[in-house]
């Protein structure tokens, strides 16, 4: 930042809260912090915005958006537009996101400047329980607040060179759309990349070690996701263990367990990330840490009093709004108010791949191990009834799951866009709202979020567009 305050000016003066690390987890706790009136220092190394602005959610999707446009292009026959893909300019492209990446940057220095937070540009190191140190100055508060983030993972004796190895990071600088792709990990990361590549033209195989993609999701999402990839020609080694990886003349040879070699331009390892806590002084402070996460309580309090801890450095969804809750709360906790603990199933989840998974609360398989199955119900609502899905020329499904008599507890969606229905979703879930006190909603037609309705006429016992 342009206007970042010298360590020096900060020296001496006790914050009521030093806030160790400028991600979504960091820069919320300060924002809100200072929103209620406490003095504020916010220590970060890098950028302030972190993973999510800076190498993570905005310009992922951005991609992923230029992707959409490039599908739109290529399959505007189908819609009786004569329209041809000519090709794709990553240079464009990237112009197009690192675009998009700066405006919100600006916007949000302008933020962290119009609330009178202290910001420390530097590499910091809890030195006490009270106390940050950035190049040799203490930055000492009531209260300290870590949320230095996550790294992307690898796996042992798997070396990420950032040529032909790489990781989600060196994805996004990529200059160049490789003509293949091996990626390891079919997780979120791996199926967002995975898309992108492939509406940009690449071949694409993902190799992942658990029986089904995003496998986190209700099973009955993940299988769609499947067929809905094996469609758009992305290739797919489901319950395949990774062996390793030889570099070859063209790239990568990556072979698994059963013995399968599979020849790429590029591996992407897309394993999940892990907290990025080493070295930071949290174990000499006496924070309680496993396998290097650091942990918290429902308020995200550590076990030393004047610590709190929030986003991808604690076992929690490692998603930026959970960041943005965590470091609201803690900042509300220190302020005096009482805020309520999260409920993590009451988060919402988007992979926001083409199509894109979307769900709230419990899976089928979730609800069955907490009430017991034969106290759950579940209904699936195609897409194939939905006018704007059909229009859109998009399949999927929203699947409600029930608690026998009781509320919806969970919501599953798949199909172009569902990422937007996911708000209607999270209200359903949290209100406890019952399929009979969302049946007698009336939604807009014709829209997407009528498919949501109707799944829950359907659960209802009155189904409108669909049999039963
Ligand atoms: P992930 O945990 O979602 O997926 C990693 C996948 O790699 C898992 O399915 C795992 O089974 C697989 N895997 C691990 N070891 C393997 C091996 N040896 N061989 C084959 N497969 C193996 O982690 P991911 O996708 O790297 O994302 C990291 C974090 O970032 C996640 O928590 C995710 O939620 C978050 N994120 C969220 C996004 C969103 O909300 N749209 C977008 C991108 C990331």
């Amino acid at each position: 930042m342009a206007e970042v305050q010298s360590a020096f000016e900060g020296a001496g003066a006790v914050f009521d809260m030093v806030v160790f690390g400028g991600g979504s987890g960091g820069y919320a706790a300060a924002l809100r912090g200072a929103q209620l009136g406490l003095s504020v220092a916010l220590v970060e190394k890098d950028k302030v915005g972190g993973t999510c602005l800076h190498r993570g959610c905005i310009p992922t999707k951005a991609l992923l958006h230029a992707g959409e446009v490039a599908d739109t292009a290529r399959e505007g026959e189908q819609f009786g537009v004569q329209t041809t893909l000519a090709g794709i300019d990553m240079a464009g492209v990237n112009r197009y996101k690192e675009g998009v990446v700066s405006r919100l940057y600006k916007g949000l220095q302008g933020l962290v400047r119009s609330r009178g937070i202290t910001y420390v540009e530097g590499t910091g190191r809890l030195v006490s329980p009270t106390a940050v140190e950035v190049a040799g100055t203490r930055y000492e508060g009531r209260h300290v607040v870590l949320a230095t983030g996550s790294v992307p993972r690898s796996l042992p004796g798997l070396t990420i060179d950032g040529v032909r190895v790489i990781d989600s990071d060196h994805a996004l600088a990529l200059d160049r759309v490789p003509t293949s792709v091996v990626v390891l990990g079919g997780g979120v990361i791996g199926c967002e990349f995975a898309s992108i590549w492939r509406s940009f033209g690449a071949d694409v195989t993902i190799v992942e070690a658990l029986p089904h993609l995003v496998a986190a999701e209700d099973e009955a999402s993940s299988a769609m996701l499947e067929r809905a990839f094996r469609r758009r020609g992305i290739a797919f080694h489901l319950g395949a263990r990774f062996s390793g990886v030889e570099t070859t003349d063209e790239g990568v040879r990556v072979l698994l367990e059963n013995g399968a070699g599979l020849d790429a331009e590029l591996l992407l390892v897309a394993v999940g990330r892990g907290p990025a806590s080493a070295g930071l002084g949290y174990e000499e402070a006496g924070v309680a840490m496993d396998r290097g996460y650091v942990l918290v309580d429902g308020v995200c309090q550590t076990n030393v009093p004047t610590i709190s801890a929030v986003g991808d450095l604690i076992p929690t969804l490692q998603l930026a709004h959970v960041g943005f809750g965590e470091g609201i709360m803690v900042a509300e906790r220190l302020a005096g108010l009482d805020p309520h603990p999260i409920d993590y199933d009451g988060v919402p989840r988007v992979t926001y791949s083409n199509p894109e998974v979307a769900s709230v609360g419990l899976t089928e398989t979730g609800a069955a191990s907490r009430y017991g199955a034969d106290r759950v119900e579940t209904v699936v609502y195609d897409l194939a009834g939905n006018g704007k899905s059909q229009i859109l020329k998009t399949s999927g499904f929203v699947k409600l799951v029930r608690e026998k008599d009781g509320p919806v507890v969970g919501i599953h969606m798949v199909g172009a866009r569902v990422g937007e229905l996911v708000a209607e979703a999270q209200l359903i879930y949290n209100w406890e709202a019952y399929p009979s006190d969302v049946a007698s909603l009336i939604h807009a037609h014709p829209t997407q979020t009528e498919a949501v309705g109707e799944a829950h006429l359907a659960l209802a016992g009155k189904p409108l567009h669909s049999h039963g």
